[in-house]
């Protein structure tokens, strides 16, 4: 299908927290997926991502009733560690996405992890929501499985709601002394000056509908015109690696633009600009997870349709990161943008 300038593209979302508050679970949750339980420690180690198309957000986002008008394409969600040992991966996932999703444990508040996160997304100046989550574990709390959460937080007695609102005022001051202001989502007023909190349940699934509307609302609203779609090819390297029948791979985050099988690219390598042909474009399903694991070497291959495929631009191959982790200097953060001549 033809794209139009007022098409927009998917936008690019970061879950980003301190460990355990629940960041792989409340995608588990959207997913209805259990990748959660199959980690080695419950520990997240690796980056993941997962695309959802806009079907799924229309129908986990129904009970709202929103006359919202979503024009979004649907929404590619990047899953970071929260253990504090990989720094390095929370800054490559904050680094590549429009907006984030803070996640912080309600009955823990903030922690190590989420302080550092604030300062990531504050360095880049990346737009974020808090989810706070585990909203299950106050004391007494009757499950409402996926709903609103303000219908959720209605069927709660006094104490319940007493424990929430003085838990999410110890939070909001806490937000506060780390520069931020914060309220939760439905009171906010200012949404640009203000940081929005979503209470969620990764377990039950209430205040996810919530989640999924206000993250696609938000970018819609602050960011049409980073969403706009353009034909120039702009594109993030996750992951370098051979697989067996396919040889030489990337993963890449298409951001914006299109690629063929065929395209030249560049990409950028140790020993200088690496100069190739696409053999073949692979994009994983909807709604499952792919995780990239950091190996190494070079070609293209498995693809987020956050752009999709049509007419043929001239190419200008955009990399902010090439590579992951580990001893190579394929490591250091690049920006590099090589045009080809058509
Ligand atoms: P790392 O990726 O290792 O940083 O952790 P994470 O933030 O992805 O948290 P994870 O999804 O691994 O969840 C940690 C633990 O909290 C698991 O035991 C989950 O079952 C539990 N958990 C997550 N979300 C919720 C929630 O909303 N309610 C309750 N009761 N438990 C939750
Ligand atoms: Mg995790
Ligand atoms: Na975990």
């Amino acid at each position: 299908s033809k794209r139009s300038a007022d098409d927009l593209r998917s936008p690019i979302c970061c879950i980003l927290g301190h460990v355990d508050t629940g960041k792989t679970k409340l995608l588990d949750c959207i997913r209805r997926t259990n990748v959660q339980v199959g980690e080695a420690g419950g520990i997240t180690q690796q980056i993941g991502a997962t695309y959802f198309p806009m079907e799924n957000i229309r129908e986990r986002t129904k009970e709202l009733k929103s006359d919202a008008n979503l024009r979004v394409p649907g929404l590619l969600v990047i899953d970071t560690p929260g253990h504090e040992s990989f720094t390095n991966l929370r800054s490559r996932g904050s680094g590549l996405c429009d907006i984030a999703i803070l996640v912080i444990d309600i009955m823990h508040g903030l922690e190590p992890q989420t302080i550092e996160s604030i300062n990531l997304l504050k360095m880049r100046h990346t737009p974020f929501i808090v989810a706070l989550n585990k909203v299950d574990r106050l004391y007494g709390w009757k499950n409402c499985p996926d709903a609103p959460i303000r219908n959720a937080l209605k069927q709660q007695s006094r104490e319940v709601n007493n424990e929430f609102e003085t838990r999410l005022s110890q939070i909001i001051t806490q937000l506060k002394e780390q520069g931020l202001n914060s309220e939760l989502y439905y009171r906010n007023k200012e949404i640009r000056k203000y940081v929005s909190i979503v209470p969620t349940s990764a377990i039950t699934g209430e205040g996810i509908p919530d989640l999924l509307m206000l993250l696609v609302q938000l970018t819609q609203k602050m960011m049409e015109e980073k969403l706009m779609y353009i034909s120039e090819v702009q594109c993030t390297v996750l992951e370098v690696k051979v697989i067996e029948g396919l040889g030489t791979t990337i993963d890449v985050v298409l951001v914006n633009g299109v690629l063929h099988e065929g395209d030249q690219i560049v990409v950028c390598g140790m020993q200088g600009p690496i100069v190739t042909n696409i053999r073949a474009l692979l994009t994983p399903h909807p709604m499952k997870e792919l995780r990239v694991k950091f190996s190494f070497s070079f070609l293209i291959v498995t693809f987020y349709r956050c752009a999709q495929i049509t007419s043929k631009p001239a190419i200008t191959w955009h990399i902010n990161e090439v590579g992951m982790r580990t001893l190579i200097t394929l490591d250091i953060v690049v920006s590099i943008c090589w045009p080809l001549a058509a």
